[in-house]
């Protein structure tokens, strides 16, 4: 893919910038606790990356990993788990971080999951929201941009061919 088939929809400086606002609120409201992140896997690992690294405060990382069956540019909201954490969560403060939420489904499937195994308190934060494609409701924390209903991809999120999650940017494919 070449880059005049999409446009930068938020830039990498907006990006960071905002991430270091949302990581501050967390190291306050998570002041004086040892909490466990989740990136969840694959799309979420950039954002949480330089999340953590915006926190000043203890923590653990896991890993869960999802994915959802579908066409390229569309989930069908049949979600597999393809990672599972090692450590358990009951009792523990549990932030899930994730890349973009559209539909919904998925992570409200994860979320599921996390609170069947008894956590003290579970925190979302999203990068990315498509507010108009949602079909669950979904507890969201915080969500750092709101988006339009385009396909997306860049820090972290892929392509339909599979790659570009390292595109500092994020960019939308060009109608
Ligand atoms: P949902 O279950 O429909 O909310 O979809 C969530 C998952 O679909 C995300 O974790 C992404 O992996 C993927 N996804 C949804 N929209 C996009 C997009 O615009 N670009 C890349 N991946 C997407």
């Amino acid at each position: 893919m070449k880059s005049n088939d999409w446009d930068v929809l938020i830039s990498s400086v907006q990006i960071q910038e905002a991430i270091r606002k949302l990581g501050a609120e967390l190291t306050e409201i998570y002041s004086g606790k040892k909490i466990v992140v989740i990136p969840l896997l694959k799309g979420g690992f950039m954002f949480a990356a330089d999340l953590v690294r915006s926190m000043g405060i203890d923590l653990q990382i896991e890993f869960l990993g999802a994915a959802s069956y579908g066409e390229q540019t569309r989930s069908s909201g049949e979600v597999r788990l393809t990672l599972d954490t090692t450590l358990p969560l009951a009792d523990r403060d549990v932030l899930l971080v994730e890349d973009i939420v559209d539909t919904g489904l998925t992570l409200a499937y994860i979320q599921q999951l996390i609170r069947s195994r008894n956590p003290a308190s579970l925190r979302t934060v999203v990068l990315l929201d498509k507010k108009t494609r949602r079909q669950v409701d979904v507890d969201l924390h915080e969500c750092v941009f709101s988006i339009p209903d385009r396909f997306v991809f860049g820090y972290g999120l892929d392509s339909p061919g599979g790659f570009g999650r390292n595109l500092p940017d994020i960019v939308a494919l060009k109608d």
